[in-house]
C-alpha cells in the first residue's frame, strides 16, 4: 500500500471545493485520509516543495498564487493512491483535463489547478516529510 501528498490549492478553498474534492477521494474503495491539516504556505517551504521548477518562468507566480491564502494538505493511503490521485486530478492544464476529473470539472488556469498530488514515490516520501515531519 502507498500514501501521497495532496494539497488544496488556495483557489480550491476560497472557491469552496474543499468538500467537493476530499469527497471524491474519500469515496475511492480502500483509500484512506490519515492526516488533514489547513494552514498558509510560506516562501521557504513552497522553494522546497516546488524546488524541481525554481527558475522556470512559471515558477515566481506559481509561489505568489500558492501563498496568496491558505491551502489544505491530505494524507492519502491506500492501494496505488499515488497514480490513483494524480489520475482523479486530471493533467496540468485543466483545459486538456477531461470532464470527470477535478482540474476538468472546476478548473479552466494553468497555475489555479485547483489540486496538487504527489507524482512518484519518490517525491510522495520527501513532500510528506515537508508537511508532516511529525508522522511515523
Ligand atoms: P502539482 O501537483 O501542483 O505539482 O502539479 P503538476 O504535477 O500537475 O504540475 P507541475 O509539477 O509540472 O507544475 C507545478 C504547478 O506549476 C502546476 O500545478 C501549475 O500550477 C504550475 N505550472 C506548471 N507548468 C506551468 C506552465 O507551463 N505555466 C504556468 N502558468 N503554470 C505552470
Ligand atoms: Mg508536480
Amino acid at each position: 500500500t502507498q500514501r501521497t501528498l495532496v494539497l488544496l490549492k488556495p483557489d480550491a478553498v476560497r472557491r469552496g471545493l474543499v468538500g467537493e474534492v476530499i469527497g471524491r477521494i474519500e469515496r475511492k474503495a480502500g483509500w484512506a485520509i490519515t492526516a488533514l491539516e489547513m494552514r498558509s504556505l510560506d516562501r521557504a517551504l513552497l522553494e522546497q516543495h516546488y524546488g524541481e521548477h525554481v527558475g522556470r518562468p512559471f515558477y515566481e507566480p506559481l509561489v505568489e498564487f500558492m501563498s496568496s491564502g491558505p491551502v489544505v494538505a491530505l494524507v492519502v493511503e491506500g492501494e496505488r493512491v499515488i497514480e490513483g490521485v494524480r489520475q482523479l486530478a486530471g493533467p496540468t492544464d485543466p483545459i486538456a483535463a477531461a470532464p470527470g476529473s477535478i482540474r476538468g470539472d472546476f478548473g479552466t488556469i494553468v497555475r489555479e489547478n485547483l489540486i496538487h498530488a504527489s507524482d512518484s514515490e519518490e517525491s510522495a516520501e520527501r513532500e510528506l516529510k515537508l508537511f508532516f515531519p511529525g508522522l511515523v
